[in-house]
């Protein structure tokens, strides 16, 4: 994969199969700018019906988690594979919610990169610090670290296969946006750590998203920032028109 501009909309558990029906039926009657990849991300019941949605080719389907084992007695889990089959094409790994609310370390998440990796899908890897680690100007180092421990393992052709999200936790639903200089600060040392690893060349191919409160008002700041490829949208992404407004940020 080449490094694109991709703005992801995360619903959560948000909307019913009705719900998730009638937003993505209004997304897809927009045309979207031939540079731009949007991806609708909806609650797993919902994912082969916004699948049949999307008929726009830029419009992709993604989930909003996966169990890293391939099989098994494994209750309530969902597989990559499942996934795959149901045409998934990226899957959001690690984010800050199951984390904190589900026990995900970086040692699972790295698993869930690799079994997402294996069924030729797009992990959507997220980092982001807490506010208590910013205040202590502790955040590139721990953003670092996240990135070394769930995708360092991977060799160079892998590694171009993920897409990272920055989402800084003290951002998240609260609308607090993180400033255009924070945000550039932090996708700049992500695209170096990768460099340093691997090289520049792998390092300009990896699309790097913020998330955090992005929304219509904000968004075209954000996205024309030299190291911000677009967004991982929480809130926004459940209102068809602001979500729109969000794909057609780029300058
Ligand atoms: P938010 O969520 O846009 O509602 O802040 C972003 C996310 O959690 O991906």
């Amino acid at each position: 994969m080449s490094r694109k501009k991709i703005v992801a909309g995360n619903w959560k558990m948000n909307t019913t199969q009705a719900e998730s029906i009638d937003l993505a039926t209004a997304l897809n009657s927009n045309a979207i700018h031939q540079s731009v990849m949007a991806v609708l991300i909806p609650p797993f019941i919902s994912i082969a019906a916004v699948k049949n949605c999307n008929t726009n080719s830029q419009i992709k389907t993604g989930a909003q988690n996966v169990f890293f084992e391939k099989n098994g007695a494994y209750t309530g889990e969902i597989s990559a594979l499942m996934l795959k089959n149901l045409g998934v094409e990226y899957v959001i790994v690690g984010h800050s919610e199951r984390r904190q609310y589900f026990n995900e370390t970086d040692e699972i998440v790295s698993k869930k990169v690799d079994a997402v990796l294996a069924e030729n899908m797009i992990p959507i890897f997220c980092c982001g610090e807490l506010l208590t680690i910013r205040e202590n100007n502790l955040h590139l180092s721990y953003v670092q670290q996240q990135i070394e421990k769930s995708l360092f393992h991977l060799t160079a052709s892998q590694i171009q296969n993920v897409v990272i999200a920055y989402e800084p936790v003290w951002a998240i639903g609260t609308g607090k946006t993180a400033s255009p200089t924070q945000v550039q600060e932090m996708h700049k040392h992500i695209r170096n750590c990768v460099a340093q690893k691997y090289s520049s060349d792998v390092a300009n191919e990896i699309s790097i998203l913020y998330g955090g409160s992005c929304k219509p008002d904000n968004a075209a700041e954000l996205f024309a920032l030299p190291d911000v490829d677009g967004g991982l949208i929480g809130g926004a992404s459940l209102i068809a028109a602001d979500f729109y407004k969000i794909i057609n940020s780029f300058s």
